[in-house]
């Protein structure tokens, strides 16, 4: 009898969890409540005035005037992915910020699209300082600079809007991954003049995993509009998809690239309506406070931050683990509690927690429900 149950499909019925890890996040019933909103084909015309709708609200959230504003099929890898692919020819030379984890990706793409990488790297904790993007700028130049804002392996901000003027000053585009960063504290697409950006649906924007939101301004476009070869993505392709999503000026006529996908497009919509709904500038302060309040709480709890004050995120938490104390066994009574955080990674596995206070996570309740528990499962 057990055995043919087991055997029988489960039904999804997933737990409650406080999702307190570098991502996802909880979204909000209302943007949980949008991807059960009625199919509607990908070109049928309401769902054409969703897409509009959302390239607006997504450029009004990376603070941009960009056209070229979507959010890619796929998790915000995806999207970083189609920056690199699109702007790197082979042979070009690529200057990559390697902080931690999520810089060593970068190398790995850029590397993967034929460049020839040079990396700037800092050790774990650490940034690179913008002078060395200048000297190494000066020293050789190159097509393209990339870097990580926020770096969820270490907790680090890494400096953006001095280093982008140096890459335009040398003569190179800027591209960013702002996968943490974006909704959960400052980021300027236009201000600081960026070429293109990559993020995420599921962490300080708050909707489901699956989408990879992405901007390119008319430098980005340029150098893909002046590639010598194509590139060798088709998914990707940024003059493809833009045939889907529509081109600026262009037709309101729609060339079928892929079949969206409809209803993450819908959760993502209502997730950005909410953001902007808060306004930004409120959103940042929210997380900013929060950080505040969790690092009081960490204190009391007698914990200390492993990234330096001095470039601490504040939706991302490195916490040290004291001395004595099983990793895996206070995340298992966390777990236990309904309370997800995460482990430390590569060199700071074992020695560290992350801890995510992302979009609606950032919230004194949910914070003060996350000391509380960690302070029985420590004692
Ligand atoms: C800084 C950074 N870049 C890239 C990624 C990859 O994003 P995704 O998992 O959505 O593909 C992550 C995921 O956590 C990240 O934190």
């Amino acid at each position: 009898m057990s055995e043919q149950r087991s055997q029988s499909p489960m039904i999804i019925d997933p737990p409650e969890r406080l999702l307190m890890g570098p991502g996802p996040s909880n979204p909000d019933p209302v943007v949980l409540k949008a991807m059960a909103s009625n199919m509607v084909g990908h070109l049928d015309p309401y769902f054409l005035d969703v897409m509009d709708d959302t390239m607006r609200m997504l450029r009004a959230v990376f603070r941009t005037e960009n056209h070229h504003t979507i959010p890619m099929s796929g998790t915000g890898t995806s999207g970083l992915e189609t920056i690199m692919l699109n702007l790197i020819e082979p042979g070009d030379d690529v200057v990559v910020a390697v902080i931690g984890y999520f810089g060593q990706r970068l190398v790995e793409m850029a590397t993967r699209a034929g460049a020839n990488v040079r990396v700037l790297e800092s050790s774990f904790g650490e940034i690179v300082e913008p002078a060395r993007f200048a000297a190494e700028l000066e020293r050789k130049p190159a097509k393209l600079v990339a870097l990580v804002h926020a770096e969820t392996s270490t907790g680090a901000e890494q400096p953006v809007a001095e280093v982008a003027q140096i890459a335009r000053d040398a003569g190179a585009l800027i591209a960013v991954d702002c996968v943490t960063s974006l909704g959960g504290m400052p980021f300027e697409v236009d201000a600081w003049g960026i070429d293109a950006a990559g993020s995420c649906s599921q962490k300080c924007l708050g909707a489901p995993p699956g989408l990879g939101p992405v901007t390119f301004g008319p430098r980005a476009i340029e150098a893909v509009a002046n590639r010598k070869v194509q590139t060798s993505t088709w998914y990707m392709d940024l003059n493809l998809l833009f045939q889907y999503w529509g081109d600026a000026g262009g037709a309101k006529q729609r060339a079928f690239h892929h079949t969206a996908p409809v209803s993450s497009i819908y959760a993502f919509h209502e997730a950005l309506r909410l953001a902007l709904d808060e306004g930004m500038e409120s959103r940042w302060d929210r997380h900013r406070e929060a950080h505040e309040i969790f690092v009081e709480g960490l204190q009391r709890l007698g914990l200390s931050l492993f990234t330096p004050e001095s470039h601490r995120l504040p939706m991302l938490n490195v916490i040290n683990i004291p001395e004595g104390v099983d990793d895996a066994a206070v995340r298992g009574a966390l777990l236990d509690r309904g309370i997800e955080i995460s482990g430390g990674f590569g060199p700071l596995k074992g020695k560290t927690w992350r801890v995510g206070l992302m979009g609606n996570n950032a919230n004194t309740e949910r914070i003060e429900r996350l000391l509380g528990a960690l302070g029985e499962a420590l004692s």
